[in-house]
């Protein structure tokens, strides 16, 4: 798609300067007030082709400043003006899950299992960011992961390889729509290209071990995706894969991401990546850090000044060929001219009204909340339950909008006890620390009809740097729920957090449990809509909650062993440790309602199709009868999986390949229908090479990865 901006992009890049060209390549640090005319001079002479608008890496987890978007016009006149070759300049901002309106982390997001509705959050993200000067945002963050201990599992989409590709299609739709050049729309950036989400032990920027065959399988469809879905940034990742710094991998920069993907856009390195190279043992010298990340395919760098300091004397002395440093200011070009910013350089005033993402917001933030446990429908309360409400969440703001929000303001977010007045028709005591005033928060749990506590971790314990070794909640929440449940009365716990914690001893001594996450800006409404009925839940956990840390790894898409030790599904599950047993707390996909949903009836048109008819087009049509059989109109996520029992490379136990989500009223009874076709029903060799193969599918349908076999299909 970029290939009509080529000529162009050649004809600009036929007049420019050597210093020009590499100034192109150059991502600048956030201008501040120390060296504010230092920047103009270098925007003036041609030398900053981008500017990061974070300061300092861990830019979520760091105070950032507001965006003055005079400044920013007036950089970019600048380089429009009176830079030589007049070349607009690209800003670049992490807009990760919402600017001042804060939608859910991008897990919780997942959750909701509605991609229509990720898509529709993303273009209200896109127009307020963009209102603000901001052309490119570094986002979807497409790192799979299977532990939860590192704190960016929360920037991600958990899991599934499969969820993954479907939320990168809809956030890189949502920001770009169908013409990204449109003042009101964003580039996007697929990070962290590839295997972060590996990092061993989930200790962040480590190493990772990945195979080609679980690279391809696992890591690269989300990246895929987002590609196809027209993604023309893609940033690549700090770590590095069995010995190799993904930053200055040609085989993971161009020979997979441009030959195998077809990625046809730049690559932005991450935050001062370039010259950790050296740091990672492969690079003497800073310009060894150049020489090899530019050769590997790497074409903007971002923040560390390493290009821009080295790049010309290595071009000078041969190191380095003119070609490939011309290859990368051509490929920046185009996605500038792509994003149209020769003809509309400057940030004009974009009309839009709050009140409309503020709803946005909280309908994305009422279903990616997870109802985990219910016990004898104590859920949804009435609204005149006198309710003792105790717990650190209680008052906390901040920690509502989660991790990496830069332009979001904890001040005007609404805290979960004023929200819960707000929707009360009875009487509520509250307080922030119950275990620390028990005299009183016992009083009044022996008062109240029900004890509702605000539990959780805070944000800055997820993100950017934030791993943590034991994913629970801290041991005064554990006690606070303990006391409560000494009580006898009922006790709903509302869980406000980044990552799945580990549930074993917590969960049974609850009656419900909500996990509300960080989501967002209008997080305390939608929990408390979901705690009254106003709202049925209808989230799915798009991870694994563990029993305990320990467990992890713990993931659905696990291959069976020789010995039957593969507990997930239930299979010999004490054989796995003498010590505990590590069947997922929920499995992933798990997530309950205020009614009930029977599946009845699985159909294939056809049971059998030949390779060939697969490969000319033709698919399995499947379809199930899902019937709400409660009380409540209520959305299902409905969900298909498969299972290739013999194949020529062992394959996951369950793959999620499908799934549809519905609302259906009750009593009513609906058809959903799926299609698995070629490109559903195979997989990746080690090489990329895609293969379907002969033989049966199992297709198991239900409500969460534990879902029932229906049907056995047959490729001939
Ligand atoms: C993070 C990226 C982020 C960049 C710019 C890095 O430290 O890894 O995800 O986009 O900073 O703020």
């Amino acid at each position: 798609m970029l290939s009509k901006f080529e000529k162009r992009a050649e004809e600009i890049l036929s007049k420019m300067s050597l210093k020009e060209k590499i100034g192109q390549l150059n991502q600048l640090e956030t201008p501040v007030a120390q060296n504010l005319e230092q920047v103009k001079e270098k925007v003036r002479q041609g030398l900053v082709g981008s500017i990061l608008m974070c300061v300092g890496a861990t830019a979520g987890n760091d105070e950032q400043g507001a965006i003055d978007v005079n400044f920013y016009n007036e950089l970019q006149r600048i380089a429009v003006e009176e830079s030589p070759s007049g070349i607009p300049m690209i800003f670049g901002r992490d807009v990760i899950h919402g600017h001042r309106t804060v939608f859910p982390i991008p897990l919780a997001m997942t959750a909701s299992f509605n991609t229509d509705l990720i898509e529709k959050s993303y273009e209200c993200i896109a127009r307020e960011a963009a209102n603000e000067s901001v052309h490119w945002t570094f986002t979807p963050m497409l790192d799979m992961c299977r532990d939860p201990r590192w704190g960016r599992i929360i920037e991600g989409t958990g899991e599934d390889p499969f969820v993954g590709a479907k939320v990168a299609e809809a956030i890189v739709k949502g920001l770009q729509g169908d013409d990204v050049s449109k003042s009101d729309r964003m580039l996007s950036c697929a990070k962290h290209y590839i295997g972060y989400g590996a990092s061993e032990g989930g200790r962040d920027y480590h190493r990772a071990e990945i195979s080609d065959y679980s690279l391809h399988n696992n890591y690269l469809p989300a990246f895929r995706s987002a590609i196809k879905a027209g993604a023309k940034t893609v940033m690549s990742s700090f770590n590095d894969i069995n010995g190799q710094p993904v930053t200055s991998s040609k085989y993971y920069l161009t020979d997979i991401l441009r030959g195998q993907l077809g990625f046809d856009g730049f690559v932005v390195s991450d935050f001062n990546a370039v010259i950790q190279l050296m740091r990672q043992g492969v690079a003497k010298t800073v310009a060894d850090c150049c020489l090899l990340a530019l050769n590997a395919g790497l074409d903007m760098d971002m923040q560390d000044n390493c290009y821009i300091d080295n790049l010309e004397e290595l071009v000078k002395n041969g190191s380095i060929d003119i070609k490939v440093v011309d290859e990368a200011v051509k490929r920046i070009l185009k996605v500038k001219l792509y994003k149209g910013l020769f003809e509309n350089p400057y940030c004009n005033h974009i009309e839009m009204d709050r009140t409309k993402h503020l709803e946005a917001a909280y309908e994305m933030a009422s279903e990616s909340m997870v109802l985990l446990k219910n016990d004898n429908g104590v859920l949804p309360l009435k609204k005149d339950a006198k309710i003792a409400l105790a717990g650190p969440f209680t008052y906390e703001q901040r920690s509502l909008l989660g991790s990496w929000t830069i332009d979001g303001k904890a001040e005007e977010t609404e805290h979960f006890y004023s929200a819960l007045k707000n929707a009360s028709k009875g009487e509520i005591w509250a307080t922030s620390f119950g275990g620390l005033n028990w005299d009183s928060t016992g009083k009044a749990m022996d008062w109240a009809d029900v004890i509702v506590l605000a539990l959780g971790e805070s944000w800055s314990a997820t993100g950017e740097s934030r791993a943590v070794s034991d994913i629970s909640i801290s041991e005064n929440q554990k006690d606070l729920i303990r006391k409560a449940k000494a009580t006898g009365k009922k006790v709903v716990g509302v869980f406000f957090c980044g990552r799945p914690i580990a549930m074993q001893g917590i969960a049974e001594n609850l009656d419900a449990v909500i996990y509300a996450w960080h989501s967002g800006s209008m997080t305390a409404k939608a929990a408390c809509d979901i705690l009254y009925g106003d709202v049925v839940p209808s989230g799915k956990m798009p991870v694994t909650v563990p029993r305990l840390a320990t467990h992890i790894p713990l993931y659905y898409n696990v291959t069976s062993s020789g010995r039957p030790v593969n507990c997930y599904y239930g299979e010999n599950p004490g054989a796995c440790y003498v010590d505990s047993i590590p069947t997922p707390y929920y499995p992933f996909g798990y997530g309950l309602s205020y009614t009930e949903f029977e599946y009845e009836n699985p159909k294939a048109i056809k049971e059998e199709l030949s390779l060939n008819d697969l490969k000319a087009g033709e698919s399995f049509k499947i379809s199930v009868c899902v019937k709400n059989t409660g009380n409540y109109d209520g959305k299902e996520t409905v969900q298909l999986y498969i299972h290739d029992p013999v194949a020529s490379m062992m394959r996951p136990l369950r793959e999620l390949k499908a799934f549809e989500k519905t609302e259906i009223l009750k009593g009513e009874a609906k058809n959903i229908e799926f299609s698995l076709g070629f490109d559903d029903l195979g997989y990746y060799l080690s090489n990329g090479e895609y293969v379907v193969e002969k033989g049966e599918i199992e297709v198991y349908i239900g409500s969460n990865c534990l879902a029932e076999k229906m049907i056995v299909l047959k490729i001939s």
